[in-house]
C-alpha cells in the first residue's frame, strides 16, 4: 500500500476502496448475467491472443485495482467462452446462478479452509446438510454419506480408491506389488475420468475393460458378466463396475437395477457416475430413469452440471465411508485434536488437505430454488430438448442419432444419398460455422464411427426462443456447407 509519502507499506486493498470496488463489481456481474445473451458465445480470439494483450511480467509497482478490472472487461471478458450464454449448447450446458455466485463470493470473502472440523465447524457442518439435503431431493436412502470435491473425476478417483480398498486390503501397507490383477468395468460410453482413475490407481490401462453397449448406449448386461467370468477363469479380480448414468456423449443411461446384483455376485463395488444425470433424479417423472442406483456402493453427482451451483461442485456419496477413510485417512501430528472422532474431518476423506467452502453456494441454491423450482427448471430443459427432437424428425435432411431421455440431442445433417463420408465433413463445417457464428455454441462426438453434434440444454435463460434460433442456424449453416 503506498503511503502519502511514497513510501511502500505493508497491507490489504483498504476496506472503504473494497467496498466501492465490490458494489462495483456486484452492478458488473448483476449486468453481465442479465445481458450475457447479447454477447458472441465463443469469442472472436485466435489461440495466443489474449496473452499478447498482456504484460509477460508481472508489476514491480503495485497497481489500481481501477486498472485490473478495466482490463478484465477490455481484454478478459472478450477472450471467454460464456458458459453461462442462453445459446451455449456445447458439453453439458450449465448455470452459475445468481444464489451460487452470492454463495462463491461469501465463501472468498470468508477464505476458510475445511481441512478438519477445528479449521472450520460451519463449513464442515454445512456439507453434511447440503449434501444430505441433496440426497433427500434424489431419493437415496439415508445411509448415503456425501462429501463434496471439486469435480466429478476426483470423486470417481476417490470412490475406485475405496473399490481397491475392499478388493484388497492388503495394498494399505503393501502396495499393488506382487498381488493378482484387477479390472475395473464400464461401458464403452463410459467418462474417460473412470479410466484416468483406473491407471492412477496402479491397475494400468490393462486394468480397465470397456463393456459394449447395446442399440439405445447402455451397458449389455449380458457382455458385462461374460467379461467378468473370463477375467475371472483368468485370475483378474472383478474390483469395480462403473454404469453410468447420463453418458457425455449420449446421456445414456445403464441400466443400474441389473448392474448391481451381477457386480455383487462377482465381488465388485459398484460406483454410479451420474455427474450429469443425478439431479434427473429430482424430476419425478425422470426418476424411473436411474432407478437401481440406490443400490450402489458410492454415487457422484455434480450439482456444477445440471443444478445451476458455480463450477466447481462434485458431491459423491458413500455408503461404506468407513471404507473411504480407510483408503485415505493420515493425521499428521499438527491436525490431532480432542474431538477427534466425533467429528468429521474432510482431509479424511481424499487426497486434498484443504477444502474449499463450496457447500455455502450449494445450500444457497437449494435453499432459493427449493424442489419445486429445481423441478420446473429440468422438466423445461428435457421438453426443449424433445422439441428439438422433434423437429430434427419431421425433416428428412436431419437424424437424430440417439434416444433423447434427459437435456441433450444428438443431431446429424444427413441428407438422403448422402455418402457418411461426405455427411462427416458436412457435419463439421455445420460445427464450425455455428460456433464460428458467435450466436450459439456446440459439441460433437462420434456414434458408430460418425461425426454427430450435440446439443445440449441445460442452462436457465435458454428458452424456446433459443432453441429455435439454433434450428434455423444449424439448417442454414447446413444449406451453406452443402453449397461450399
Ligand atoms: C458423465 C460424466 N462423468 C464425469 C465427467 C467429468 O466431470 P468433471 O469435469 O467434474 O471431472 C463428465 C464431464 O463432462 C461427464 O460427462
Amino acid at each position: 500500500m503506498k503511503g502519502a509519502s511514497g513510501s511502500i507499506s505493508p497491507g490489504d486493498l483498504p476496506a472503504e476502496d473494497l467496498r466501492r470496488l465490490g458494489h462495483e463489481v456486484a452492478d458488473w456481474i448483476a449486468d453481465y448475467v442479465a445481458s450475457v445473451g447479447d454477447l458472441r458465445v465463443f469469442p472472436d480470439v485466435v489461440p495466443g491472443d489474449v496473452r499478447r494483450s498482456l504484460p509477460a511480467a508481472p508489476p514491480e509497482a503495485g497497481e489500481s485495482m481501477e486498472a485490473a478490472l478495466a482490463d478484465f472487461r477490455d481484454i478478459i471478458v472478450p477472450g471467454v467462452t460464456h458458459w453461462n450464454h442462453p445459446a451455449f449448447f456445447g458439453y453439458f450446458a450449465i448455470t452459475g446462478s445468481g444464489p451460487g455466485i452470492l454463495g462463491e463470493m461469501l465463501s472468498a470473502a470468508l477464505n476458510v479452509n475445511a481441512m478438519v472440523w477445528r479449521s472450520s465447524p460451519a463449513a464442515t457442518e454445512l456439507e453434511e446438510v447440503a449434501t444430505d439435503w441433496l440426497r433427500q431431493l434424489v431419493g437415496l436412502p439415508d445411509d448415503f454419506d456425501g462429501v463434496i470435491n471439486d469435480t466429478a473425476s476426483h470423486s470417481t478417483l476417490y470412490a475406485l480408491a475405496a473399490a481397491r480398498e475392499v478388493a484388497y486390503p492388503e495394498v494399505h501397507d503393501g502396495g499393488l506389488f506382487g498381488l493378482p490383477r484387477g479390472r475395473v468395468y464400464a461401458s464403452e460410453h463410459a467418462h474417460s475420468s473412470v479410466e484416468k482413475a483406473v491407471m492412477t490407481l496402479g491397475f494400468g490401462r490393462s486394468g480397465y475393460r470397456t463393456i459394449p453397449s447395446d442399440d439405445a448406449f447402455r451397458m449389455r448386461t449380458d457382455a458385462l458378466e461374460a467379461a467378468m467370468e473370463e477375467d475371472e477363469a483368468a485370475g483378474i479380480r472383478p474390483v469395480a463396475v462403473v454404469p453410468t448414468l447420463g453418458t457425455t456423449s449420449v446421456t445414456s443411461l445403464d441400466p443400474v437395477g441389473e448392474i448391481v446384483p451381477l457386480a455383487r455376485a462377482h465381488g465388485a463395488w459398484v460406483h454410479v457416475d451420474a455427474a450429469y444425470g443425478g439431479p434427473a433424479a429430482i424430476v419425478p417423472e425422470l426418476r424411473p430413469l436411474l432407478s437401481g442406483w440406490e443400490g450402489a456402493d458410492s454415487i457422484v453427482i455434480n450439482p456444477h452440471k445440471w443444478l445451476f451451483t458455480p463450477t466447481d461442485c462434485s458431491t459423491l456419496y458413500c455408503r461404506r465411508p468407513g471404507v473411504l477413510v480407510r483408503a485415505f485417512s493420515l493425521i499428521p501430528e499438527y491436525l490431532r485434536s480432542t474431538e477427534q472422532g466425533d467429528v468429521k474431518n474432510l482431509m479424511d476423506y481424499g487426497v486434498a488437505l484443504g477444502r474449499r467452502f463450496r457447500a455455502l453456494k450449494l445450500w444457497f441454491v437449494l435453499r432459493w430454488f427449493g424442489r419445486d423450482g429445481i423441478v420446473a427448471n429440468i422438466r423445461e430443459h428435457v421438453r426443449l430438448a424433445r422439441l428439438l427432437e422433434s423437429w430434427a424428425d419431421a425433416s428428412e435432411d436431419w437424424e437424430v442419432a440417439a434416444p433423447v431421455p434427459l437435456g441433450l440431442v444428438c443431431l446429424r445433417h444427413a441428407p438422403p444419398r448422402m455418402s457418411d463420408e461426405r455427411a462427416d465433413d458436412i457435419n463439421q463445417l455445420i460445427l464450425d460455422r455455428v460456433n464460428g457464428s458467435g450466436k450459439a455454441f456446440l459439441s460433437h462426438t462420434k456414434l458408430h464411427g460418425r461425426l454427430v453434434l450435440r446439443v445440449a440444454v441445460g442452462n436457465l435463460k435458454t428458452t424456446e426462443r433459443h432453441v429455435a434460433a439454433l434450428w434455423d442456424l444449424l439448417r442454414e449453416s447446413a444449406a451453406a456447407a452443402t453449397s461450399d
